[in-house]
């Protein structure tokens, strides 16, 4: 019999499939970035667009939390809006405040901006994704913008908390709104393509701000054109995991979207949903970020309840409820990872 020691499939991978694996995988969402020393280091000050143009250093950052945490996954070191900015089309990320694009989307003449991207385009984040597969030792998880999260960027002109002006074009112009998503989920498509062409094993789908929308607004607005994205992914023969933010109203439809699993944040209750979905997706989440910034001893014992928590679901991976927050402490975060590794199978089925 084949020792799993020489061949084991890397947990990630099982727990995304549902299967058994050697041990409880854990990576972090933005595990890359602020909170790591060593990160700040290579940063510079430039905009995080100008590292993602250098693809030697893009594929360092990426790996750099692996190499400290032990995580189960690396995650590209790139932007949501990295794609649209790399065709021109006039999308910037600004330090401490995030992406922008100028002037925003308000009409449909507007949509031929859009036009200017075309998967060339992308050739620094294929190259980032083959640096990164050849050096490192646990997958790469690919990913892209939900079209819904990405067009609020593009019709606001910038970070938003209201979303007045997505909403507005939403219901003023059903089929403007329609467009520009189906060509947003194009995009999402052909940059996942080139991510999953150039190596990477697994896709996330970051839709952090769907939690915006209501029930039948997500139904009739979004819904359609992340099936289709689902749809893609599954061609590309790479597991799927869909992520969002404040969605505990939008629960049925996220599970019936055709995504391979679904990363949860820190408000929803994670036994509930693994007992109610476990058994048809894998599930990802949800130790709330701003718990990481706790005495260490708390922190652990908040990771062991999310852990004892996923039992219900087969197929679990551990993570935060949302990205790490950039003033968390690297040390805890290690012993979350080493926690997973040791006890999570034990708390898992106890
Ligand atoms: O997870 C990772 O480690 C991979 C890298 C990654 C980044 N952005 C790098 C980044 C990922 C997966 C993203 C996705 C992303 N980008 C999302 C979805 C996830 C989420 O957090 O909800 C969103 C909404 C964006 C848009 C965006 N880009 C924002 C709001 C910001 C923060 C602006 C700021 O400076 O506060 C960015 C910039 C950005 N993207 C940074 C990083 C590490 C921080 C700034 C930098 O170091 O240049």
């Amino acid at each position: 019999m084949a020792s799993p020691v020489h061949s084991p499939e890397p947990a990630l991978l099982a727990a995304l499939a549902r299967r058994p694996g050697h041990h409880v995988p854990v990576w972090f969402m933005r595990q890359a970035g602020r909170s790591l020393p060593e990160y700040r280091a290579v940063r510079g000050v430039e905009s995080i667009l100008t590292v993602l143009e250098d693809p030697e250093l893009a594929a360092t950052i990426t790996l750099q939390p692996v190499e400290r945490y032990h995580v189960d996954a690396a995650i590209l070191y790139s932007d949501i809006m990295a794609p649209l900015a790399a065709a021109g089309v006039g999308v910037d990320i600004v330090p401490g405040l995030g992406p922008t694009f100028d002037p925003p989307i308000r009409a449909r003449s507007d949509l031929a901006r859009l036009d200017r991207f075309h998967p060339e385009a992308l050739e620094a984040m294929a190259s980032t994704v083959r640096l990164v597969t050849a050096a490192s030792p646990v997958p790469l998880i690919g990913f892209a913008g939900g079209p819904f999260t990405v067009a609020s960027y593009l019709i606001e002109g910038r970070p938003s908390r209201d979303y007045s002006a997505t909403k507005r074009l939403m219901l003023a112009d059903a089929g403007l709104f329609a467009a520009l998503l189906e060509r947003l989920t194009d995009i999402a498509a052909a940059s996942i393509a080139v991510q999953v062409e150039a190596g990477a094993s697994a896709v996330q789908i970051f839709d952090s701000w769907a939690g915006a929308l209501s029930g039948p607004a997500f139904r009739d607005h979004v819904a359609r054109h992340l099936r289709r994205l689902a749809a893609v992914i599954g061609e590309l023969g790479v597991p799927s995991i869909y992520f969002s933010v404040g969605t505990a109203h939008l629960e049925a439809d996220i599970c019936e979207l055709g995504f391979d699993a679904v990363g949860i944040d820190w408000r929803v209750d994670l036994e509930g949903f693994a007992t109610r979905h476990g058994s048809r997706l894998a599930l990802q989440g949800n130790l709330d970020p701003a718990y990481v910034l706790a005495p260490v001893d708390v922190v652990l014992a908040e990771a062991r309840a999310v852990l004892t928590a996923s039992a219900p679901a087969p197929g679990y991976v551990f993570n935060l409820g949302h990205g790490v927050l950039p003033e968390s402490d690297p040390d805890v975060l290690a012993r979350v990872v080493d926690l997973v590794h040791d006890e999570g199978t034990r708390l898992r089925t106890n």
